[in-house]
């Protein structure tokens, strides 16, 4: 098997490693939901809210990830079963199905990503209401949903090397530039102002409510990529020189920066063209059918910025899905013993109908968000704590690898102990409850 012969494929570079695991974790959940719940959350007091669970909680999952599979040199199931015996194979086996599940939706949005790219040359719909409808149901959201699929599985079949790094290396700087491109560009926007007031005036009353919470630290989970062996899986193409204290915290403040951006664009262009009053909806409606009105009314300069702002969702939704089909892939690699180029198309074109329900349906997809998107992730993040803080023999050795001078190991440690595992059950029971009333 791949996995023991050391014949696993490895990064190519560091560099390579960080902008495929950004590429992870930068994707659609940070180009829209995060500054939607910003604004819903209390603004800027939702922003510390959101950074203090993402250096309480995110960044030392992450750490658990990439340490366990660094540590292993295997995909989760064979991951956890070298640290904790074959009583933990299950908990890979839930993995392997959260990444399944979100490929199937996450695919469907990202195929609409790219079907607006393309219609944006044309110019946008003066009735975006109705342009969405048409995208998002019906024959046309299956085929641009297996377009994506077929872009994913192609570079996934390239190998770690060849296809996952190339590809983040040459796509996670063009969207950098974009977003803060069309960051600048909104600057000077007139009624720029009133939309930064909008996105983050402080408003503490809101950050004190439990279902803020919950969101701030769903969103941090979906957002990093965690809880469902991503990371982990990305580390185990890691070698043992590695810094992984370092590089998680570089990841984490990665994401946070491109959200935050994301925002600093979105709502000044909506305030900018008097929109602001139809954002609340809901927020997949405000990113497909608000924000195209925005630039149909913008003219020309919002066919240029329309096409650059979807690309970037674009290009953001594909390194992400390259993540979440890894998984499986080098599962069925290490585990079944299956060639790559096998693993990838079968497994790609699996998820591809498993996704068609969600093409045809929102009210599917929705429940497939709340169901993997947010519950298993969390129940994910929680056992992964569980896991390295009290299961795993030695974490912090393995973590030290690599970063001897890193003076945090012991504040990580007590983290996953206690802080972590508390939080997480306390947003599993909510998100729980939200679920099944
Ligand atoms: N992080 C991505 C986003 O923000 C989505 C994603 C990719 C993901 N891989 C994942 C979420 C693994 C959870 C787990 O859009």
């Amino acid at each position: 098997m791949a996995g023991e012969s050391g014949s696993r494929e490895q990064w190519g570079s560091r560099a390579g490693f960080i902008l495929a695991a950004i590429g992870s974790a930068v994707g659609l959940g940070n180009m829209w939901r995060f500054s939607y719940l910003t604004n819903e959350g209390g603004g800027a007091a939702f922003l510390v809210l959101y950074l203090l669970l993402v250096a309480a909680v995110g960044v030392p999952v992450m750490l658990a990830e990439l340490v366990i599979g660094r540590g292993s040199g295997r995909s989760p199931i064979g991951a956890l079963a070298h640290y904790g015996g074959d009583r933990w194979r299950p908990l890979g086996a839930l993995f392997l199905a959260s990444g399944f599940l979100i490929l199937s939706y996450y695919s469907v949005i990202a195929g609409w990503t790219l079907r607006y790219a393309v219609s944006a040359l044309g110019g946008f719909s003066a009735d975006s209401g109705a342009y969405f409808e048409q995208v998002a149901t019906g024959p046309a959201s299956v085929a641009w949903h297996l377009l994506f699929m077929t872009l994913t599985v192609g570079i996934v079949v390239g190998g770690v090397n060849r296809g996952i790094e190339r590809v983040s290396i040459v796509l996670m700087p063009l969207l950098f530039v974009i977003i803060c491109g069309i960051a600048v560009y909104a600057a000077t926007l007139p009624g720029a102002g009133s939309g930064y007031a909008f996105y983050l005036d402080i408003h503490l009353e809101k950050v004190f409510d439990w279902q803020v919470l919950n969101h701030a630290a769903g969103q941090a989970f979906f957002s990093l990529s965690l809880g469902m062996g991503a990371m982990l899986t990305y580390a185990s193409y890691l070698s043992e020189d590695e810094n992984l204290p370092n590089e998680s915290v570089i990841i984490a403040a990665a994401d946070f920066a491109v959200a935050f951006v994301a925002g600093l664009a979105v709502f000044p262009l909506l305030f900018a063209l008097g929109l602001q009053h139809e954002v609340g909806a809901s927020s997949l409606g405000a990113l497909f059918i608000t924000l195209p009105t925005a630039f149909h009314e913008m003219g020309g300069a919002g066919r240029v910025v329309g096409l650059l702002f979807f690309v970037a969702l674009a290009v953001g939704a594909l390194t992400s899905a390259i993540s979440l089909l890894e998984v499986v892939v080098s599962t069925a690699i290490d585990q079944l013993g299956w060639s790559r180029s096998r693993a990838a198309i079968v497994l790609g074109a699996a998820c591809a109908l498993l996704g068609i329900p969600s093409a045809l349906d929102l009210g599917v997809l929705g429940f497939m968000d709340q169901l993997a998107g947010t519950l298993f992730l969390v129940f994910g993040g929680l056992m992964l704590s569980i896991f390295v803080g009290w299961v795993m023999p030695d974490p912090v050795a393995e973590a030290r690898q690599g970063a001897e001078g890193v003076p945090w190991f012991f504040a990580w440690r007590w983290l996953l102990r206690s802080v972590v595992p508390v939080l997480l059950l306390v947003v599993l029971w909510q998100s729980l409850r939200a679920l099944f009333g």
